[in-house]
């Protein structure tokens, strides 16, 4: 099966309520078995001071790691289509006092995040469940410094649909790639 019917395959970007609520009692469960997030995200090329966008946040376990990482001199954006995810994110800015994060619930591919914001724009364990992946992807851009960088990983599609959508944008270039992510510069 190419790519495009692999992506029209799954019924919609959007999970219910429910759905929302299950996959973050998993990502608890996920968290506790196996803390791997402080790891991860130090390959990242994220730096103190930098803005980054955390995009399809879900309940911000990576908002709250790219929060430390930037400092009080750095911003991340917390992006997400489910008012759940902007819920959750935001009792985390509260209860961990994160002053330098802010939640925006998007619309379709509009983040309303400003033009060539970001030092850094994340979308980690997301990009599978883009109908649209070019228009997206053009999103991503528009948001990223000119030398900016997207991190990028396959979640439940493999990567060579990652790589074929990327390319096929016209977007981005890839310029690394290990089994854990792609990191890709603005074309
Ligand atoms: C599997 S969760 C991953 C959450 C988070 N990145 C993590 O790894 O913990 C995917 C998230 O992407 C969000 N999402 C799906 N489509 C989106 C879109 N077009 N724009 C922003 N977020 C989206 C979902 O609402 C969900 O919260």
């Amino acid at each position: 099966m190419n790519v495009k019917k692999r992506t029209e395959k799954r019924k919609s970007e959007r999970m219910s309520g429910f759905g929302f609520r299950s996959m973050n009692v998993t990502f608890k469960a996920v968290d506790f078995l196996f803390p791997y997030i402080d790891k991860r995200v130090t390959r990242f090329g994220i730096r103190e001071g930098m803005t980054i966008v955390d995009y399809g946040c879900g309940p911000g376990r990576y908002t709250t790691r790219f929060s430390r990482l930037v400092g009080e001199a750095g911003k991340v954006y917390a992006i997400d289509t489910h008012e759940l995810a902007i819920e959750a994110v935001k009792k985390k800015i509260e209860k961990c006092g994160l002053r330098n994060v802010e939640p925006l619930l998007a619309s379709g591919y509009d983040s309303t995040v400003p033009d060539h914001a970001a030092d850094v724009v994340c979308a980690i364990d997301m990009f599978f469940v883009i109908k649209r992946p070019t228009e997206f992807l053009g999103e991503l851009r528009r948001i990223t410094k000119k030398d900016g960088l997207l991190v990028i990983d396959d979640g439940h599609q493999p990567r060579e649909a990652t790589k074929e959508k990327i390319l096929d944008s016209g977007f981005w270039i890839i310029s690394e790639e290990t089994r854990d992510h792609l990191k890709c510069r603005p074309s």
